[in-house]
């Protein structure tokens, strides 16, 4: 099922009216269910977190709070959320409560485990390029995985995939693209972010002028029409980073203010009320367990930056600004995604677009177009 239209609705009326009165809602929350994972990725240091999770009737609880204060989206997330044991009565007490259900999965249990998930609406899986790339920062054997999960999901739910660009796979930009036309899905892409739950990811760090020329060939890619869904805006605010290094910035750009702790919030594994997850242990958090949400999400400070490199954040503040062209952008690929998932987009290029396997790299468009 993609994102019913009811949903739209009512987030753009939260948008509308945070804009217009500055009333602040949790429209979209994003819950950490367990910090563990069954693989460890050379950018993420989150497993060694391990910090405590919720019981059952806690989580439960902080859902129902949050739907009764407006939330329409859910997004699942750790760790690995497969690992989680009572994942499927998280989803399911969820989508009791009208919610729209994604979770972010590294795919390696969905061949064993798709019941999991099968009550969810989407799935976020990470795939960060071809066997030796993805291996790379995931762990040997990982790539055979995540495609058998993928084959797991196809035609069953609609998904989409995550790639990290970084020092091990800035050259499978065209493979990504290829590889989600010839099984049928849609991309997005994000970059390195450093704190310290995610680690400083030195050995992993891209040289910035290749980052930016791949960067310059997902955006010209995504103008030829391949299937790429990050929007234009945010691949031209990364191709535009001043400094990689640096996964937040102050006073950037006044025209999308970041509403992270107003629209959008991150409940961590334990219950801490975070603006966003880039945020996670960096500042102090309110308790949503043992406060309540609605008093957590009140103390919830403004965010102690304004724009930053992270994809999701990045994507929902220029949604959520009401900017027409991400707006459409997101609303065209939630819609597309389920045509997209496994059942279309097979087969070779399609008329007027190139054909990748002739064209391995060259970035034709100038950055910021
Ligand atoms: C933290 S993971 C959790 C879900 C699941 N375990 C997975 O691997 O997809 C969520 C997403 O964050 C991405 N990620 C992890 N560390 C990152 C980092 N340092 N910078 C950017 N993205 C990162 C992962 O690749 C994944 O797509």
């Amino acid at each position: 099922m993609s994102i019913p239209l009811g949903t739209v609705a009512s987030m753009v009326h939260a948008a509308a009216m945070h804009r217009l009165t500055g009333r602040r809602r949790p429209i979209n929350l994003m819950l950490a269910l367990t910090d563990r994972c069954n693989i460890r990725c050379g950018y993420c240091a989150i497993p060694d977190r391990g910090a405590p999770e919720m019981a059952l009737e806690e989580v439960y609880k902080i859902l129902d709070e949050g739907r009764a204060m407006g939330c329409r989206r859910l997004g699942l997330w750790g760790g690995e959320p497969l690992v989680y044991r009572r994942l499927p009565e998280v989803i399911g007490h969820a989508k009791r409560l009208g919610m729209f259900i994604t979770v972010d999965t590294n795919a390696h249990l969905l061949p064993k485990r798709f019941d999991a998930v099968a009550d969810a609406h989407h799935l976020n899986i990470s795939l960060d390029g071809p066997r030796e790339a993805h291996d790379r920062a995931r762990g040997a054997g990982s790539f055979d995985q995540v495609m058998a999960g993928i084959e797991a999901v196809r035609g069953r739910l609609p998904f989409w995939t995550i790639t990290v660009l970084a020092a091990h796979n800035l050259d499978s930009v065209d493979w990504m693209l290829r590889t989600a036309r010839e099984i049928g899905f849609l991309t997005t892409f994000q970059v390195l972010h450093h704190n310290d739950i995610l680690g400083d990811n030195e050995e992993l760090r891209p040289d910035d002028a290749d980052l930016r020329e791949a960067l310059r060939l997902i955006l010209a890619r995504k103008k030829e029409g391949w299937p790429v869904v990050s929007s234009k805006r945010y691949l031209r605010r990364l191709i535009e980073w001043p400094d990689y290094r640096k996964t937040i910035l102050d006073d950037r750009s006044k025209l999308f203010p970041c509403v992270a702790g107003g629209l959008y919030a991150n409940v961590d594994v334990s219950g801490h009320l975070y603006p966003c997850s880039i945020l996670i242990d960096t500042m102090d958090a309110p308790n949503a367990r043992d406060e309540g949400l609605p008093a957590a999400f009140d103390k919830l400070g403004k965010a102690p930056c304004d724009v930053c490199l992270g994809g999701c954040f990045s994507e929902y503040n220029f949604v959520f600004n009401l900017d027409p062209e991400t707006s459409w952008n997101w609303f065209r690929m939630m819609r597309g995604t389920r045509a997209a998932s496994g059942r279309a987009a097979l087969g070779p290029p399609q008329h007027g677009q190139p054909d990748l396997h002739a064209s391995p790299r060259s970035a034709e468009t100038p950055a910021g177009q």
